[in-house]
């Protein structure tokens, strides 16, 4: 596990040193995957680079929008555009191997949710591929808003700046200057449900979730109180979602 202080004092050395080690391991197509075990899932960070064919895609549609057999339409939770609820997190505009590597996740048990676990169950690599990437390029309005009460401020300054009093690192020298997401590795959190985000940051804090690559959230996830949780689940909330076009790989903000 990374300590906790290197973390904070060094945030912007972790968006340039971990990011262009993260990038390189996708570009060698390094590691063989073993699901749980890879940390850097070179393989789904390579997603976006891999040619879907159309056909595929209008069955990823299809799979999203109707569902297909025992599997659920993904609309049916996720909205008809992915822009999510209360219940079931915003989707669209995420980087597609990112969601590709959490669809995976779910499949192999490295990330817990009896829903998802049962959605995924019956897709094919195929599949959560080109899902990936239908999902990627859908362009949605936000419909997420603060409501949990939290304090916004204190959520932008955590979110931009970090605290090294209690060691936070700014989420954004990961996550992009506007939380659009860095790569396929660093996923956008920008209009997300602020209830998803809370509840991923204390699965992580409780090491529930623990699918991060070489456990960079968990690290992150243990210097946040209840309270700054809900303060920075409530300022992403209020944040533009990632547009279509955006340069994903652009550097992160320090
Ligand atoms: C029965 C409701 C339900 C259905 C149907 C459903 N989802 Fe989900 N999905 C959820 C919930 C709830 C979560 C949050 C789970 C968690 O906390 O890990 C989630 C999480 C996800 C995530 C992780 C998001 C992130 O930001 O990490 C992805 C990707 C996803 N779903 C894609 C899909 C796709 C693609 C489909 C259709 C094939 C689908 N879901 C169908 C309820 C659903
Ligand atoms: C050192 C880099 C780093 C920093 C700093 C960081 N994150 Fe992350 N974060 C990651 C990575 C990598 C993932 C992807 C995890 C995965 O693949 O499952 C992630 C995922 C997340 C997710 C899950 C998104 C989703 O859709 O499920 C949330 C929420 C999140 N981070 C919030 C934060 C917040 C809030 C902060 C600041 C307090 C922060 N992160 C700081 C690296 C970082």
């Amino acid at each position: 596990m990374l300590k906790q202080s290197w973390l904070s004092r060094t945030p912007h050395i972790v968006a340039f040193v971990v990011l262009p080690l993260l990038s390189l391991g996708a570009a060698a197509g390094a590691e063989p995957p073993d699901n749980a075990g890879n940390p850097l899932a070179a393989e789904f960070f390579g997603a976006q680079e891999q040619k879907v064919t159309d056909e595929a895609l209008t069955n990823a549609r299809q799979v999203a929008i109707n569902g297909k057999g025992a599997t659920w339409s993904c609309a049916s939770c996720h909205g008809e555009n992915g822009a999510g609820n209360s219940t079931a997190p915003r989707i669209a505009g995420l980087a597609p191997g990112y969601i590709t590597k959490q669809l995976h996740d779910y499949r192999s048990g490295a990330r817990q949710n009896a829903n998802m676990e049962y959605v995924v169950a019956e897709l094919s690599d195929k599949q959560m591929l080109a899902l990936g990437q239908y999902y990627s390029r859908l362009e949605s309005h936000s419909s997420a808003g603060p409501d949990l009460g939290g304090d916004i401020s204190r959520g932008r300054q955590l979110a931009q700046q970090g605290d090294w009093k209690v060691e936070v690192p700014a989420c954004f020298s990961c996550h992009g200057s506007t939380g659009w997401g860095v790569g396929q590795a660093f996923p956008a959190l920008a209009a997300q449900h602020p209830s998803y985000t809370a509840v991923q940051l204390s699965n992580w804090k409780s090491g529930r979730r623990s699918n991060s690559p070489v456990k960079l959230m968990h690290g992150v996830a243990v210097t946040l109180s209840d309270d700054d949780i809900r303060a920075v689940a409530d300022y992403l909330a209020t944040l533009p979602p990632p547009q279509q076009g955006t340069d994903r790989n652009a550097h992160a903000a320090n």
